[in-house]
């Protein structure tokens, strides 16, 4: 059975402790990929924009001594002469990768192909819809682990929920990994009742200085506007930035990325040394080499 890091699969605390401790071996340059596997092929797919998480698994490729071919499905291919996500990605699994690595938009029929049993590819989630995008969630544990020594802490998400697939990885990695998530969404940008049910935040804040009271490390989010249309709906927001005022000394600030200065968090805070955001772009490049290799060495159920 092919490695897949979508859902359901490959989601046990001990797949994540070996990532986790991959990723600071590669870090500290005591891993090096078997010369075995420089020959395995990598696709990068990607049908929804990016930038750090594209340009991180390419660079995590050009580390491990990988040849990868990375495709963008926008205007210049066939999707614009009206080839569906499915058959595009059909048309993907011919070209004999060993491992493809795929971002898209949320779809049953997508999913259903990725668990398709006849697949003798690898995948990787590098973000799905609104639903998942574990590899981030695993770089932002690695990030705080680093600077507070321990995978157990307070985040604190503060946003757009609702549309945040990194806030739904870190919901079910919290579940895994034991820290604790709390929530404070914008105002009609929660998670609806039967998430909640499913995903079990901690806490759900409506009053933000008692959020931030609670929180060790704060992750701000973007309005994700490309995933609701603001002028004509009911979702509307008013973005309060966070503030360096608001914060305690011992807080640490996060966020995933694209940060919108100025609306999810004060331009000073992108730079300030509370802030993590440019540990976690660094980190993306080991935590995907980690998560690479480890796809690469997969063996039917267990991880050599
Ligand atoms: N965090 C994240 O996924 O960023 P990109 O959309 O730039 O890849």
């Amino acid at each position: 059975m092919p490695f897949k890091l979508f859902k359901a699969t490959c989601q046990n605390r001990a797949f994540f402790e070996t990532a986790l401790d991959r990723a600071s071996k590669i870090k500290s340059e005591a891993y090096i990929l078997p010369e075995e596997l420089k020959t395995k092929k990598i696709g990068l797919l990607f049908f929804e924009p990016s930038s750090r998480t594209r340009w991180s698994f390419e660079k995590a490729c050009i580390n491990l001594g990988l040849t990868y071919m990375s495709s963008v499905v926008d205007a210049n291919t066939s999707a614009s002469k009206g080839e569906s996500a499915v058959d595009t990605f059909s048309l993907y699994k011919n070209y004999g990768f060993d491992l493809i690595v795929m971002r898209a938009n949320s779809d049953q029929m997508l999913l259903d192909s990725i668990h398709d049993t006849k697949n003798k590819h690898s995948f990787i989630n590098a973000g799905f819809g609104e639903d998942s995008h574990p590899t981030q969630a695993l770089l932002d544990v690695f990030t705080w682990s680093e600077k507070i020594k321990s995978l157990k802490t307070k985040l604190l998400i503060m946003g757009d929920i609702k549309h945040s697939r990194v806030a739904r990885s870190h919901l079910r990695l919290a579940q895994i990994l034991g820290y604790q998530v709390g929530l404070l969404p914008y105002n009609n940008f929660e998670l609806s009742k039967n998430e909640e049910d499913e995903l079990k935040p901690e806490l759900i804040f409506k009053d933000r200085a008692q959020a931030l009271d609670w929180a060790s490390v704060v992750m701000c989010l973007r309005a994700q506007k490309e995933r609701f249309k603001p002028s004509s709906s009911s979702l509307n927001y008013s973005p309060e930035p966070l503030k360096k005022e608001e914060l305690k000394p011992s807080h640490l600030v996060m966020h995933p990325g694209p940060f919108i200065r100025d609306e999810d968090l004060a331009s000073e805070l992108v730079e300030d040394e509370k802030s993590l955001i440019f540990k976690q772009v660094a980190n993306g490049v080991h935590c995907r080499s980690a998560l690479i290799s480890l796809a690469l060495e997969y063996e039917g159920d267990s991880l050599r």
